[in-house]
């Protein structure tokens, strides 16, 4: 069948599965960041992705979606709940940002995550044409740049972690440390979003495996065996008389495609459809919004804990503020995330009971998803920004709302916790485990003079634009292209 010379690995492809009207299985383009970064280079250099349609037991072949080459890779019921809901999310998910939630670690969740990973390398393997680039995405994947190497030592091979990677003393409790580092190690370049991530990784290489490393260098001991089957030379030099592969591991901020935000925001239709929104809310005179994936990593708790008590104070009712928290359902079968909405909604009914009046909600809490064009309005409607997560990779939520605001106003309060805030200097930036300076923070952001609000506002503007998702993809493969000279893509 066919190879390709582009190929990118994620868990999820860039495409749902879904019903049409007669009950007929169909396939949708899902325009998520990636695929729109990826979709131009995927376009220029004839690319596949590989990944799982999101559902268990769906056994289909590859096939073209809106210009795109899809390589469907099937999961069995088990192996989505060891896989991806055990390992993936109830292992490496907490683990990885913290361990907000304890980790739950299983042999069995991690014989099925080494199987499923073994496949997804050797579904790429297989795609994939002599000598071509391979990306693999995120942590559900991480034994996928060792196996991958082992098959087809030819390929030029790239990671990317979307999430963070932990500090050494949290790490050190993964079971089955040593096989994630060397499995991750099979890539030419790891990619992190922020300078912590990548040096969190080198030194846990350095004290878990002993590795040399020079920032951003890891040198990987080759044995010869690899080296000499591989028609392209694998790139080794000698180091301290051992044959060394060069590894390049920092970071690589993600962003998202601003402009196409920022034209959206200019839309008569989507800035009538954000007039309607205020109104819908009462024309509350501050309107905060909340906009989360439900997971407990997202401080949303905290973030009404604040709110509910400024009402309480009665620093603020409910004619002056309402808080629009949009929470889309996610890994609902993960009983951290079922315990977690149980708390939310509780959370919501308390304050909205204590405080709501006829003609004022004090939560306009949404359990849904929404398309791109409504969150536009919604981030349009909404004077302050409220991102308040406990950790996480980058929070590109943050960097939407800033996209939109073309009319330079509109207030971010950003976690310290989030890889945004290494970038986003100029937002508010809290301490989401501090409520009272969280709560002091919100009243600052109510309070602000305009001409302060656009100062911030436009600095945060020239981040965003200037650094877009477009970017972002060029620069890593630049990096690999660097690495390993040779490969033939073009970014
Ligand atoms: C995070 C991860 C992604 C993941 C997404 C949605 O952003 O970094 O890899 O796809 O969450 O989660 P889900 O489990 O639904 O794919």
């Amino acid at each position: 069948h066919e190879t390709y010379g582009f190929v990118v690995v994620s868990n999820r492809l860039p495409v749902d599965h879904t019903l049409d009207e007669n009950g007929e299985l169909k396939w949708e383009h899902s325009p998520g960041g990636l695929v729109t970064a990826l979709e131009p280079v995927m376009r220029a250099n004839d690319g596949a992705w590989v990944g799982w349609a999101g559902q268990p037991d769906l056994e289909v072949e590859p096939f073209e979606n809106e210009g795109i080459n899809i390589v469907p890779v099937p999961l069995s019921a088990e192996e989505v709940q060891r896989y991806y809901e055990g390992f993936s999310n109830d292992t490496l998910w907490p683990l990885y940002h913290d361990v907000i939630s304890a980790p739950t670690y299983h042999r069995v969740w991690w014989e099925a995550y080494v199987k499923v990973n073994r496949r997804f390398a050797e579904r790429a393997a297989s795609v994939s044409e002599q000598g071509a680039v391979v990306w693999v995405q995120d942590y559900q994947l991480q034994l996928v740049p060792k196996m991958l190497r082992e098959l087809r030592p030819d390929l030029t091979i790239g990671f990317f972690n979307h999430i963070p990677f932990p500090p050494l003393g949290i790490f050190s409790q993964l079971p089955w440390r040593e096989s994630v580092l060397e499995g991750l190690l099979g890539a030419d370049v790891i990619g992190f979003q922020r300078a912590d991530d990548a040096s969190n990784f080198s030194r846990s290489v350095r004290h878990l495996l002993g590795y040399a490393t020079t920032r951003p260098y890891i040198d990987v001991p080759v044995d010869d065996d690899t080296a000499s089957v591989s028609p392209v030379p694998v790139p080794s030099h000698e180091r301290r008389g051992r044959r060394v592969r060069r590894v390049l591991a920092k970071q690589f901020p993600i962003s998202i495609d601003s402009r196409g935000y920022e034209e959206l925001a200019r839309d008569p239709a989507i800035q009538a459809r954000a007039r309607e929104i205020r109104e819908g809310l009462g024309n509350p005179k501050t309107v905060i919004l909340g906009v989360d994936r439900l997971d407990y990593t997202k401080g949303i708790r905290h973030r009404m804990k604040a709110f509910g008590e400024l009402l309480a104070d009665g620093r603020l009712s409910v004619e002056d503020a309402t808080l629009v928290q949009v929470a889309s359902p996610s890994r609902e079968r993960v009983e951290a995330y079922m315990d977690l909405r149980d708390e939310i909604e509780l959370t919501v009914g308390r304050i909205n009971g204590d405080y709501a009046t006829m003609s004022h909600t004090a939560i306009s809490y949404h359990h849904h998803g929404y398309p791109r064009e409504e969150m536009v309005a919604l981030y349009l409607a909404a004077d302050i920004m409220l991102v308040t997560a406990l950790r996480d990779g980058m929070n590109l939520v943050a960097k939407e709302y800033v996209a939109v605001r073309h009319d330079n106003d509109g207030v971010l309060i950003l976690s310290e916790f989030a890889g945004a805030a290494d970038e986003l200097r100029s937002a508010l930036l809290v301490n989401p485990h501090d409520i009272a300076s969280l709560k002091n923070t919100i009243m600052r952001a109510i309070e602000m003079p305009r001409r302060d609000r656009v100062t911030r506002m436009r600095a945060l503007r020239r981040r965003v634009l200037d650094n877009d998702v477009a970017k972002w993809s060029a620069s890593f493969l630049r990096a690999l292209s660097e690495v390993r000279p040779g490969h033939r893509i073009a970014a």
